[in-house]
């Protein structure tokens, strides 16, 4: 018997988590954040691998059978492989899920134009994972992507619903936007990027003073459908949710610093949260 993995760079998975423990509150949870390594966003594929790989591993030891990666980046970079190569050799009982595939099957569903916006992180976007997953379940579909580089530092820094925020948030709307004017639904494809929702509508709004088009683009963050998702795959695989425990609990474990991801994790999660240190390697 065990709990559920969920794993992230750092405090963005948390967004996830809060998703999943909204929809399925009885299931146990291990929340592990490589904040000590973050952010994953610019790393190269090898590395990134490496890392989420340690992150699998030592969640199952502490007994998840199932790991979610609650990381856009490495869901992009490292979930096939893990998937692919690792599992079947020396975990074929252990399942890994990421959060790119559920996104995509919903998103299809949410456009009328069938032209949709990805934001996210350096590291995803140059992965193409969103354009492989949409295009392959929903081939009516255009997709564009724009990197926002500086909204991850905004929200690891608090920065996230002050003025200064205003600059980038529109700055990559803009980017996106003129990518493809036919855009209805963007994808918040990274973890933070709900912190940033109230400034991303703030903007939006202000920008469709000028193109009134703009008023009726639908904003997707993640949560809600990764927890319908797994939801779905549990009521899917009886056998693995046979093998989870029920007590409502959620047990968090960082890279760095307990005290700073206590602080942190309030932004995220708005209570207080028992957090001890770990090792990865
Ligand atoms: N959690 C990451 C993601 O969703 C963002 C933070 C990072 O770059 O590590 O892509």
């Amino acid at each position: 018997m065990g709990h559920i993995g969920i794993f992230d760079s750092g405090y963005g998975g948390l967004t996830i988590l809060e998703g999943i423990r909204h929809r399925m509150p009885d299931y146990d949870y291990i929340y592990l954040g490589d904040n000590a390594r973050a952010p994953y966003g610019t790393r190269s594929f090898d590395v990134v691998y490496e890392f989420t790989l340690q992150a699998v591993k030592k969640l199952f030891e502490m007994g998840c059978p199932l790991v979610i990666l609650g990381c856009n980046t490495a869901s992009a970079k490292a979930l096939r492989s893990i998937q692919q190569n690792y599992l079947p050799q020396h975990a074929p009982d252990h399942r890994v899920l990421g959060v790119i595939r559920p996104t995509a099957e919903v998103v299809g569903t949410l456009s009328h134009t069938h032209h949709i916006g990805v934001l996210a992180t350096e590291g995803t976007i140059k992965s193409q994972s969103y354009n492989l997953e949409i295009e392959k379940l929903h081939p009516d579909c255009t997709i564009v992507g724009q990197a926002c580089p500086m909204w991850v530092p905004l929200v690891e820094n608090n920065e996230f619903d002050k003025p200064g925020a205003d600059y980038f948030v529109r700055d990559s709307l803009q980017k996106l936007l003129s990518q493809d004017p036919l855009i209805d639904t963007i994808i918040l494809g990274c973890t933070h990027y709900p912190l940033l929702l109230p400034k991303i509508e703030q903007q939006l709004a202000q920008l469709s003073t000028v193109n009134c088009q703009l008023s009726t683009i639908k904003l997707v963050p993640q949560g809600q459908y990764i927890a319908a998702s797994l939801d779905d795959y549990l009521y899917r695989h009886p056998e693995m949710a046979q093998r989870l425990t029920r007590a409502g609990t959620c047990q968090y474990f960082t890279t760095e610093s307990p005290t700073k991801f206590r602080e942190s994790a309030n932004l995220f999660l708005h209570e207080e949260v028992n957090v001890q240190h770990i090792t990865l390697n």
